[in-house]
């Protein structure tokens, strides 16, 4: 599955939106693939939980993008 992951600038920084960046930039940037690498483990684990974004849970395929792009060595 993760052959059509082609990395975090094409598959996972569209998926966080400005508001999201915004109200995270007290902790991390969403948009920095240092910043989401360094902390993928507590932003998987928040996705999970259903938790975070605090507007409402994603939806568990954009979960799976995410989780599979950890898994596949955080390709940049
Ligand atoms: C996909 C989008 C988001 C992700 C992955 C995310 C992830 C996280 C993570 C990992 C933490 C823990 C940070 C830490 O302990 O240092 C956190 C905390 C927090 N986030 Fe987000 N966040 C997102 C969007 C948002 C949005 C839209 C809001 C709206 C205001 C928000 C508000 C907060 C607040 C207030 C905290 C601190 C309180 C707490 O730990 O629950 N986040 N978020």
């Amino acid at each position: 599955m993760a052959g059509d992951l082609t990395g975090f600038e094409t598959d996972i920084k569209p998926l966080f939106r400005e508001v999201d960046r915004r109200s995270m930039l007290r902790s991390f940037d969403l948009w920095s693939y240092d910043d989401v690498s360094r902390h993928a483990d507590a932003i998987l684990d928040r996705l999970r939980k259903g938790n975070m974004p605090c507007d409402g849970p994603w939806p568990p395929a954009q979960i799976g993008l995410f989780e599979r792009w950890t898994e596949s060595g955080k390709p940049q």
